[in-house]
């Protein structure tokens, strides 16, 4: 029987969260330059959207781009922009016809021009889209966010818009990028790494992590039912 075939509809996961990582060691290992690696992790996105939208998750963030990893080498991080834009404006006729809808989190300012104006009207363009709300946390890093929201929330308290005394966690999570959006119940991170390199710290609080050794661009769909059929067999207690 199928990975897919195991999943319990009734008991999916509203929002699945993915650290893609990997894609360096897959291209090395086949003697390839790394960014042959995140060309053939674009398959791998184009998958774990279907499958997401096929078993009805209505959630999917990709952990796609860090603010550390502005610190790689200025060709990767150049072919890495031009893969993004590239993707984003081949892919969009897709997700409508999908209906799904690209949503992006993380200091998007710092994004190269173009690709900033490709990302918003891919966001425009599938914004009345309601199957499946794809994610893209791109520039993000999780001390980025929480810093930028103390920011906010200083500055309306300083504003008297907000009342420090009246500050509850609810309240913070409407200053994070990821505003309206649930918290992830399932994270999985790929190839190995037992880590969550400044992912969503405030909202994995209570989600289930799932780890595999399988390098992102070999991370396909009958990969991501497994790991909700793994996520299925966890029993989640919130501290209860
Ligand atoms: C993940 O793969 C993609 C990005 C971080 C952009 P990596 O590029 O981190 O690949 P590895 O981890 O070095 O193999
Ligand atoms: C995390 O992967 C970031 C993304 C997948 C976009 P990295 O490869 O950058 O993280 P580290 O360096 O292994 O912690
Ligand atoms: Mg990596």
């Amino acid at each position: 029987m199928s990975f897919k075939d195991q999943v319990d509809r009734e008991r999916l996961p509203k929002h699945v969260a993915i650290i893609m990582d990997g894609n360096g060691r897959w291209a090395q290992e086949r003697g390839q330059e790394r960014i042959y690696g995140h060309q053939n992790g674009v398959v791998s996105v184009r998958e774990c959207t279907e499958a997401a939208a096929e078993i009805g998750v209505e959630y999917l963030t990709l952990y796609a781009f860090s603010t550390e990893n502005w610190n790689r080498p200025k060709e990767e991080v150049d072919a890495l922009m031009e893969l993004l834009v590239e993707t984003i404006v081949k892919e969009t006729p897709t997700l409508n016809k999908n209906n799904v809808r690209l949503m992006a989190i993380g200091d998007l300012d710092r994004l190269p021009q173009g690709a900033k104006e490709k990302l918003s009207k891919c966001i425009d363009d599938t914004a009345k889209n309601t199957r499946l709300n794809l994610v893209l946390a791109l520039s993000y890093s999780s001390r980025w966010e929480i810093t930028n929201a103390l920011k906010l929330i200083a500055q309306d308290v300083s504003d008297g818009k907000l009342n420090a005394a009246d500050l509850t966690d609810e309240t913070v999570s409407n200053y994070l990028t990821t505003k309206g959006i649930p918290d992830p119940d399932l994270m999985i991170r790929t190839s190995g790494e037992m880590r969550i390199s400044n992912f969503l710290l405030w909202q994995l609080a209570y989600s289930e992590f799932y780890f595999t050794e399988t390098h992102w661009p070999d991370f396909r769909k009958e990969s991501f039912y497994e790991a909700l059929v793994e996520f299925q067999k966890r029993e989640r207690r919130f501290g209860k």
